[in-house]
């Protein structure tokens, strides 16, 4: 495709993503209950009314019966058996039932794409448990003094929603992106913007604004691959779910889709508060934590599992499968290459006979 077909192209696609971003939208992201248990994450996890947040769940038959499901899985077997709502709450967790209301909501608002081959869901979501988790250790560590943990958890566990709308309508583009970021090692929002004309996380802050989220979690969307753009009061959040963003991939656990990050030093050298205040910067504070923050991350996987891991498959089976899947791609795509320049060959040497050239 030459640069102005490259550039049309790109700006059809830009205009569907932002019609399909409003479709979409029509319908909230969560039911009642699970933006009141938003509302309830903001709070001081000390202050928690644990009887509204048990009688939300178990209003809820669905989600009543996967927090029993999950508080009785194999991640919490050396416990108790677990019978009731209140109970489950409380072996689980309030950031982590959260992240289980989250990601079984957008799972759902999600579902019926047709898998891009080079980005494995479960991959994908261990991923974004894993940044949820890391930011929100961080939190109680440094920064967003006017959030509470949980709600940095959760702006961090939705940072790359914008990937969702991609996958959802737009697999066999998005295929291509995927594995030409990761041929090139280049940043996976430039190979988007070029190809979409629209990149994830413009498109997650979109998604954000349009769900009526919390701004903060628009804010993380929109800037976590840019930090410094983000508006000032949210600064120093964004900061937090770059580095953890960054720290996730650093350990190799799951994947985004995009393997590229930026270097250490230039991450860890972000001032919580953006402002080259005193205070130390988000590397400084963390990266002594790491075994805390690894700890904790493995938590949250382990509740996690099986919502986002229905088959059970271990790491190996996933990684090798996703493996596979990226030779097929690329064969048939090198297939269908060929064809279509033995295709142009077979008119070029029609026209030359012709012409008795
Ligand atoms: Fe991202």
């Amino acid at each position: 495709m030459n640069g102005g077909a490259a550039q049309d192209a790109a700006q059809r696609l830009r205009a569907q993503a932002i019609e399909k971003t409003r479709e979409m939208t029509r319908v909230p992201l969560m039911g009642a209950s699970g933006t009141r248990l938003l509302d309830l994450s903001r709070e001081n996890p000390d202050n928690v009314n644990l009887s509204e947040v048990d009688r939300l769940i178990s209003h809820d038959p669905a989600l009543a019966s996967k927090v029993l499901r999950v508080a009785n899985s194999t991640y919490y077997s050396m416990r108790q058996e677990v019978t009731t709502v209140r109970q489950g709450i409380m072996t689980i967790g309030l950031h982590d039932l959260m992240s289980l209301v989250v990601v079984t909501s957008l799972m759902d608002r999600f579902k019926g794409a047709s898998p891009v081959k080079s980005l494995d869901p479960v991959q994908f979501w261990m991923h974004s448990v894993a940044v949820g988790s890391a930011a929100k250790v961080g939190a109680s560590y440094c920064a967003a003094s006017y959030l509470a943990p949980g709600e940095v958890g959760v702006a961090a566990l939705l940072h790359d929603i914008g990937k969702g709308l991609f996958i959802r309508f737009f697999a066999e583009e998005y295929d291509d992106v995927v594995l030409a970021a990761a041929e090139d090692g280049r940043p996976l929002e430039e190979v988007e913007a070029e190809t979409f004309g629209i990149s994830h996380d413009e498109l997650g802050g979109m998604l954000a604004a349009e769900w009526k989220l919390p701004e903060f979690i628009g804010q993380v969307a929109a800037h976590h691959h840019r930090p410094r753009e983000a508006e000032r009061t949210y600064h120093d959040v964004v900061a937090l779910v770059s580095w953890a963003n960054s720290f996730v991939k650093r350990e190799g656990i799951g994947n985004s889709g995009n393997a590229y990050y930026p270097p250490a030093e230039e991450i860890s050298a972000l001032s919580p508060s953006g402002d080259g205040s005193a205070k130390p910067s988000v590397g400084k504070a963390l990266e002594p934590r790491r075994g805390e923050i690894v700890k904790a991350i493995a938590g949250s996987l382990g509740t996690m599992a099986d919502t986002i891991n229905p088959t059970g498959e271990t790491q190996e089976e996933i990684e090798e499968k996703a493996r596979e899947d990226v030779a097929r791609v690329r064969t048939e795509r090198e297939g269908a290459a060929a064809r279509a320049s033995q295709k142009r060959r077979g008119l070029l040497g029609r026209l030359l006979d012709f012409f008795r050239i």
